[in-house]
């Protein structure tokens, strides 16, 4: 007989046309071997629901690990809304698409719990809250941890002080260059962070609008094709995932790369080509995970902010650690923080 992988394989995945908003929702539990799992709720574009299943199952597992790495007594999940292309939510279609994510979770008894992803936020949270207690980062007010994309951000420079450390054998950011691609919630704190550390900068998004906000940063623009080829010292990919391919990475022109994307690899064969081309490439599961550090340490285990933001700092260590691990045996980043990752789940440690 033939194994089945159970660790590609989820544990549960829910696809519902919700009841109020007629609109698909997936939630799919990867893994709750390490505890509860945890993901955020995505509210994007898809050209078709199936295509938003497939994110969700891509995303979900990669929060497994995440967690994993990031030392979480957690598994991972992930809810995606899967909106049609060019259909645009008004207050109301909005709070019943929430509310439909909010009865499939309250479905699964505890197994997971929602945070704020890509298209979503601390409201959102509230919105979700009010069909089952299973939602991280409401507003302070309201009783959550808040916005975690400050958060993440913070993990993403740690992240790039010892990806520079280890490539370019100094942390000063201020002797770099760096291509922020993408000035979403999480992409426009960590520019301004960077241009706190007086780094040279380039940005770009793909609505025009997030312009005002790189000249503030002091930040050249782009298009998102010329600042992803940019000629700098490291690439940060903040915005949607699979951005590097086959075809995109002979393209580049960055030393290294590291950033809150989710998923940027277009498929693991694409960490080889980046090796080969000599780029080191941060996990993207190791650099990203200060959202749900700080979310999970303040409500679930208690910790103050300032307690949380030290956990959030370990990224750098972390990251450290699976950068001199490839380098000593020889395999890329990406295999070492998988296997790592694997290791901690098979184990049961967190
Ligand atoms: N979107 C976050 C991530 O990809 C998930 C998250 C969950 C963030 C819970 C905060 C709290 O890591």
């Amino acid at each position: 007989a033939t194994d089945i992988d159970t660790e590609s394989m989820h544990e549960h995945v829910v696809v519902r046309r919700g009841a109020r908003s007629g609109l698909p929702i997936v939630v799919a539990v990867h893994s709750t071997a390490l505890g509860q799992a945890i993901g955020g709720c995505r509210l994007a574009h898809y050209p078709h629901w199936r295509d938003g299943l497939d994110d969700a199952l891509r995303l979900s597992a990669a929060m497994s690990d995440k967690c994993a790495l990031a030392g979480l007594p957690n598994g991972g999940g992930k809810s995606v809304v899967a909106l049609p292309l060019g259909m645009t939510l008004d207050g109301a279609s909005r709070r019943a698409a929430l509310h439909d994510v909010g009865d499939v979770i309250a479905g699964l008894t505890g197994t997971y719990a929602t945070g704020p992803d890509v298209g979503t936020g601390p409201d959102d949270m509230v919105t979700i809250a009010e069909r089952t207690p299973y939602a991280f980062c409401r507003p302070v007010g309201a009783g959550g941890s808040g916005d975690s994309s400050e958060h993440t951000a913070v993990g993403v420079l740690a992240a790039l002080h010892a990806l520079c450390a280890e490539r370019f054998g100094s942390s000063d950011l201020s002797t770099r260059s760096f291509a922020v691609l993408g000035l979403g919630r999480v992409g426009g704190h960590v520019l301004r962070m960077l241009a706190d550390a007086r780094a040279t900068l380039v940005a770009s998004d793909v609505d025009d609008s997030r312009r005002t906000l790189a000249g503030a940063a002091g930040a050249a623009w782009a298009s998102p094709r010329d600042c992803l080829t940019a000629d700098v010292d490291v690439l940060v990919p903040a915005a949607l995932g699979g951005l590097l391919t086959l075809h995109t990475v002979p393209k580049l022109r960055c030393a290294a790369i590291a950033g809150p994307a989710n998923n940027q690899l277009d498929t693991p064969a694409t960490a080889d080509l980046l090796h080969q081309r000599g780029i080191l490439w941060a996990p993207d599961i190791i650099v990203s995970a200060g959202g749900i550090i700080h979310a999970t340490a303040v409500e679930l285990h208690d910790e103050t902010s300032a307690q949380a933001t030290v956990r959030v700092h370990g990224i750098a260590d972390t990251l450290t650690d699976i950068l001199r691990t490839a380098r000593a045996t020889g395999s890329t980043p990406a295999d070492a923080a998988r296997s790592h990752a694997r290791q901690r789940i098979r184990s049961g440690h967190h």
